[in-house]
């Protein structure tokens, strides 16, 4: 009872701030979203909640009132996930605690229906076949999922791996895909969509091997925005650059490139109408299941490189972005490289709002080049980036 109490109003508290921070983000001007959010007065409304443990209730009533309202609204196995666990051996050190509270993307309880169906299932049974569901909850900002205690959906005889290196240019067998989620049930439909199918779909043509994927990063094409793998590494000492993070990589190309030139890249991908993560797994890199909206999950000052096509763009919300391009500054280590591959916005927009954006985080500019992107016309005025931006070797803090 008190657990879910205390659960109750943790999650009303961030639900508060979610809200604040969602009124507050817009498509504004890097001047005005570096005035407010860098000043606002959102972080000591942040505090209370997350670092303090809330209140007792004053009454009997108000706690079990409390307690009634989480018990209605929330899946008992998000709440038997989510409230406060207490250590076995007491007080930690490092904890600084007794207990842990297990976390989840505190908008999780803005969507209280899906995440009802999503935490509904049987205690070690089988978990519903119900990935579109998880995605579009996450993508929302349920992130990270609440684990769940079920077996996740999986074919019913799957086969092992091709070995390597065979498997980072070999079409999976169909076996290793739940295709629930997708409009493709085999990937000899995926292979082919490129051609077959109408509409847009993201990385239409990537899982594709034979076509534009064979090869992209290692050909110098005409334009002036498409680098090569091996003119960038040139930039640095050889063997200086062994690890490092492709966003947004489609079916991790970029790392089976780096692979070959025994670089260890780590690709984070969603599965948006495509086994994306699965496909990247059977080839042998690593996949990452985060969205653009997650803290990278790596620690300050550790990577080489990082590389984004396409995906670092202006559908994401500026303020967003501006916290994630200080998020890549952070992971990556002094000397680190940015690649900013294609990013692609409208018009003025590079000069009012990403360039300044972009510069103001404390890159080197290595490489800069700017383009017209003419595939949906020329009247649109849309353009693309390509950048290589150094973090400073020296004073980077
Ligand atoms: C959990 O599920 C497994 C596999 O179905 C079964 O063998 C096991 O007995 C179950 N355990 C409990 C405690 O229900
Ligand atoms: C793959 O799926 C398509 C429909 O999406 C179907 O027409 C085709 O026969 C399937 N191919 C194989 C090899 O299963
Ligand atoms: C990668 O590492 C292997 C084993 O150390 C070595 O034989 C190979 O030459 C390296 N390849 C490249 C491209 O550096």
């Amino acid at each position: 009872m008190d657990n879910n109490l205390q659960t109750a109003r943790l999650f009303s508290c961030n639900n508060l701030f979610f809200l604040l921070l969602l009124l507050s983000s817009n498509l504004i001007t890097l001047f005005i979203s570096i005035t407010f959010s860098s000043s606002c007065s959102l972080k000591p409304q942040l505090q209370p909640s997350a670092v303090e443990p809330p209140p007792p209730a004053s009454t009997e009533d108000e706690k079990r009132e409390t307690s009634n309202l989480a018990a209605a609204d929330l899946p008992p196995e998000f709440i038997a996930f989510t409230s406060p666990q207490k250590l076995p051996f007491g007080f930690n050190k490092n904890f600084d605690s007794d207990q842990i509270f297990p976390p989840v993307g505190s908008p999780c309880t803005l969507f209280p229906d899906e995440l009802r169906r999503y935490m509904s299932y049987k205690v070690n049974g089988s978990c519903p076949d119900d990935e579109i569901l998880a995605q579009k909850l996450l993508l929302r900002g349920c992130e990270p999922l609440p684990r769940r205690r079920c077996r996740p959906a999986a074919a019913a005889a799957s086969a092992e791996p091709y070995p390597l290196p065979d498997s980072l240019w070999s079409t999976p067998p169909d076996s290793s895909v739940v295709w629930t989620a997708y409009t493709c049930k085999n990937y000899s439909c995926l292979i082919n969509r490129g051609r077959t199918q109408k509409g847009f779909d993201d990385c239409k043509d990537c899982f594709d091997l034979n076509g534009r994927e064979k090869n992209r990063w290692t050909e110098k094409r005409t334009s002036n925005l498409d680098f090569t793998i091996d003119e960038v590494l040139a930039v640095k000492k050889p063997g200086s650059v062994r690890i490092g993070l492709d966003i947004g990589g489609g079916t991790a190309t970029f790392a089976v490139r780096m692979r070959e030139r025994n670089i260890t890249i780590v690709t984070t991908s969603m599965n948006l109408n495509g086994p994306f993560n699965n496909f990247i797994a059977s080839r042998g890199v690593v996949p990452l299941y985060i969205s653009i909206s997650q803290r990278l999950p790596f620690f300050d000052n550790t990577l080489d490189i990082i590389h984004s096509m396409h995906v670092l763009s202006n559908w994401i919300p500026t303020d967003l972005l501006h916290f994630f391009i200080f998020d890549i500054y952070r992971v990556l280590r002094p000397g680190g490289l940015f690649w900013l591959d294609h990013f692609f916005c409208v018009g003025d927009q590079l000069a009012e709002v990403y360039a300044p954006l972009i510069e103001s985080v404390g890159f080197e500019k290595v490489k800069w080049e700017v383009g017209r992107k003419l595939d949906r016309g020329p009247e649109l005025n849309e353009m693309y980036l390509s950048a290589l931006l150094e973090k400073p070797l020296k004073n980077s803090w």
